[in-house]
């Protein structure tokens, strides 16, 4: 089918290039001229573990184009998806003006009927804006709106796009529902129809749900902390219950990333908005702010002064996988403990680049490795839970520290391995060492 994406960010072009690898001949639009000059070169502007491989393919079999003109996307896809930024305005709601833009820039190129897909997060009931700002500025087009929201993850993006749990799709019209399912018929999932509210509402909820799940787990490694229990071995018998499921019960410094922060405040202002406050989704958010802020307690009890520590931090990306530093709760870390006067000499195998050019990029030290950063620290901090930090040569980070404090904000190590290797091991929720099982018996 021909398939026009508009907006070539993280779900634009991901989405684009995994419909081209299933055959679909795709067209990314975006008015963002260096990112479309950088595509056209092969440069592919963001790190996705097989991103760029199928790109580079696609772009060679002539299945995935770009371009800088909405009138040719619109013109030449059948179906035309919108993927476009939805940020937060100050107050937590979505500021929409680029979805009410791309609205208006499409109405003049509808030339045949087409499906106008709303891919990006939005608020529910945005569909119906966005089909009366299509009739108000092309009256007689032949068109029909529906919601499919994306579910993928950042640093597996591709995989969760070939394989998804689910694909939603809300329709009111089965002409455009036929296409849709002819859209995503190579993909071989199961596919929910329902009507584009109960869509759109579907990602709001799905990804509060979750952010629930995370903040249930944290509060419980407070209960832990206090009570000598391990979280670890809490998380594994709460989640061998299929009613639970295991998943997103990693408890941590909390969840971040340019998609939950945002989206738990978009749905507590939506339900604001429509008189039906979710007071339970403001407790998720407090648990968050309160989870990082118990860690880096601890941290100041430990070490007693901040002022001059060296702190080594392994991770800065808002989760392993990717480079991606936008609202990582590892940033907050770091730009909290570097108020207090500590010296932070940060690594992160992909993230480093763009923590570099944030405001605290300039006052901390950026180390090329994992074993560099820990250089004469007085503690260490695991910040993002990245594979390779766990299988680091211990005895040489031991050798290498001045002190051999180590404050484990992912859970990521063994307590007992570490102990047996003579490190000061401070999870999160976990029990003393002498209690505490280790992950090979877990
Ligand atoms: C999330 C959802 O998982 C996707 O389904 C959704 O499509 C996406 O948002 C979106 O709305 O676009 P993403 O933000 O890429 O995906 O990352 P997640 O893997 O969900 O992680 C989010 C945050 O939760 C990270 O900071 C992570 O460290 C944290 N987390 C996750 C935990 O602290 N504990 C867990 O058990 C799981």
């Amino acid at each position: 089918m021909k398939i026009t994406i508009i907006g070539s960010g993280y779900v634009g072009l991901t989405t684009g290039a995994c419909f081209a690898e299933v055959g679909h001949e795709v067209l990314c639009v975006d008015n963002n001229e260096e990112k479309i000059a950088r595509l056209l070169k092969g440069d592919i502007p963001i790190y996705e573990p097989g991103l760029e491989e199928i790109v580079l393919k696609n772009v060679a079999s002539g299945n995935l184009r770009f371009t800088t003109s909405t009138e040719e996307g619109v013109q030449s896809g059948e179906v035309v998806f919108i993927a476009v930024p939805t940020p937060p305005n100050e107050d937590g709601s979505v500021d929409l003006r680029f979805i009410e833009k791309v609205a208006r820039e499409i109405s003049p190129a509808i030339d045949s009927y087409k499906v106008i897909v709303d891919k990006s997060t939005v608020p529910v009931n945005t569909g119906e804006k966005v089909a009366e700002t299509i009739k108000r500025y092309a009256p007689d087009s032949d068109f029909d709106v529906v919601s499919n929201p994306e579910f993928l993850r950042e640093g597996c993006a591709v995989s969760d796009l070939m394989n998804p749990d689910r694909i939603v799709i809300g329709a009111n019209s089965d002409r455009a529902l036929a296409l849709m399912k002819k859209v995503y018929e190579p993909f071989m999932a199961p596919i929910l129809v329902t009507d584009i509210n109960s869509a759109e509402l579907i990602k709001h909820a799905a990804n509060s749900f979750l952010a629930l799940k995370i903040s249930y787990i944290n509060a419980v490694s407070a209960v832990c902390e206090a009570t000598g229990a391990d979280i670890e071995m809490v998380a594994e018998g709460i989640g061998a219950d299929k009613r639970i499921g295991r998943a997103f019960l990693n408890a941590g410094l909390g969840y971040g990333g340019s998609c939950f922060p945002k989206d738990i405040a978009a749905f507590i202002a939506i339900s604001d908005q429509l008189g039906t406050p979710f007071d339970l989704l403001k407790e998720v958010e407090r648990i968050n702010v309160t989870q990082l802020e118990r860690f880096i307690d601890r941290i100041r009890k430990k070490l007693w002064v901040l002022q001059d520590k060296k702190i080594a931090v392994w991770g800065l990306a808002f989760k392993p996988d990717t480079d991606d530093v936008r609202c990582s709760v590892a940033i907050e870390l770091v730009e909290k403990l570097v108020a207090e006067g500590a010296q932070i000499t940060a690594y992160d195998p992909q993230g480093a680049e763009n923590a570099k050019n944030l405001p605290i990029g300039s006052k901390i030290k950026i180390a090329d490795s994992a074993e560099t950063a820990v250089k004469d620290a007085e503690a260490l901090i695991i910040a993002t839970e990245w594979p390779e930090f766990a299988s680091a040569d211990f005895f040489a980070v031991h050798k290498s520290m001045l002190a051999p404090l180590i404050f484990d904000g992912r859970n990521l190590l063994d307590p007992r391995k570490m102990a047996q290797l003579g490190f000061e091991y401070h999870g999160i929720g976990r029990a003393p060492v002498e209690n505490a099982p280790s992950t090979e018996n877990s």
